[in-house]
């Protein structure tokens, strides 16, 4: 067999551009492995390149098969490669700048990926990878997230959020976070202290002193944040700082994020969700010819935790 059903796109565009179709099965490299898709998850990421909007930041070859979280099973392994071998069960976020995992196989750098969690399924283990990498790179490389600080996180129901609130938790942070209230009691029970309905109020008047702030909204919600941060706190925001003096000015930090693979890390998020400690939110699972579906829906900004595109099984 050398071809294989994925969902490509080949100009960027709306929904619409996405084409299920036929697709060269890929090949593993030096150093990689060829991973048998069993679910890909969905990030913001995904619609944001398929509409042409990081263009002039990852330089993509069209037709190009979105997706840049999977799990799956590794099928093939390229001569001399230990990190994985045929048969293991993996999950991993994928390079950026290369086609991913909307497709029934794809071609992955075998360091980049971990062994996924026993305690949950390949559909579940799709939906961690990014958001969680996100999160835990935000709040515990850059932020340097201590037991005993307060945490405030923009976005806490959100794919990175869901995850930062239970890594903050985990770590021993009094975590707070804003969500609309339809999300307050989900997020209580990921381990939030306090739940603000960025809708009905303020969280500039509710909030104030905290350590670090994780931004996953950015614009008006950014601009209002730095008020709340005591001097010497730390803003670590996913969408980029957008007025670095207004920090300067208050004598706190703002950090822009660019989440990064680690194989590492994954393995040590697996463990927290072996043991029960965290757990992804799945709000929803399509098979793989739905994906535009998926796009319309991650583009309304209000899925709570994460979305699956499932590939096999
Ligand atoms: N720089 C990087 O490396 C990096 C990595 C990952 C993600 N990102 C970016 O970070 C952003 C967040 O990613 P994500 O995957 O978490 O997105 P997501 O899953 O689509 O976030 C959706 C969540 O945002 C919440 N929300 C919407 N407006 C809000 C507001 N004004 N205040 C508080 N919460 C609000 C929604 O809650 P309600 O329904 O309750 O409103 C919903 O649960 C995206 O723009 C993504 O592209 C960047």
């Amino acid at each position: 067999m050398t071809t294989m059903k994925a969902m490509r796109l080949h100009a960027y565009g709306g929904p619409e551009v996405l084409a299920f179709e036929e697709a060269p099965r890929p090949q593993a490299g030096a150093g990689e492995v060829v991973v048998r898709v069993h679910a890909a998850g969905v990030n913001p990421l995904d619609w944001k390149v398929r509409a042409g909007h990081v263009k002039a930041w990852l330089q993509h070859k069209l037709p190009l098969i979105p997706g840049w979280d999977v799990s799956g099973v590794v099928e093939a392994v390229a001569p001399g490669e230990t990190a994985v071998k045929v048969g293991d069960a993996v999950y991993g976020m994928l390079d950026f700048e290369r086609d991913g995992a909307y497709a029934e196989y794809v071609a992955a750098r075998a360091l980049i990926l971990a062994l996924k969690p026993n305690s949950i399924d390949f559909t579940q283990g799709a939906a961690v990878p990014l958001a969680s990498l996100t999160a835990w790179q935000s709040l515990f490389e850059v932020a340097r997230l201590q037991s005993g600080q307060a945490v405030l996180i923009h976005g806490g129901a959100g794919g990175v959020g869901h995850f930062a609130v239970q890594f903050a938790k985990w770590r021993g942070a009094r975590v707070i976070a804003t969500a609309s209230a339809a999300n307050e009691s989900f997020l209580r029970e990921l381990g939030a202290d306090e739940v603000i309905d960025y809708r009905s109020t303020k969280f500039e008047k509710a909030v104030h002193d905290v350590d670090v702030v994780l931004d996953t909204i950015g614009g008006d919600a950014q601009l209002r944040s730095w008020q709340v941060l005591r001097r010497g706190g730390i803003l670590v925001a996913t969408l980029g700082i957008s007025s670095p003096e207004a920090a300067r000015d208050r004598g706190v930090r703002g950090e822009g994020i660019l989440v990064h693979p680690d194989a590492t890390q994954l393995g040590q998020i697996a463990a927290l969700i072996d043991e029960g400690t965290v757990k992804p939110a799945v709000a929803k699972v399509l098979p793989l010819a739905e994906a535009s579906r998926a796009h319309e829906l991650s583009q309304t900004g209000h899925v709570r935790g994460k979305i699956v595109l499932q590939v096999r099984g």
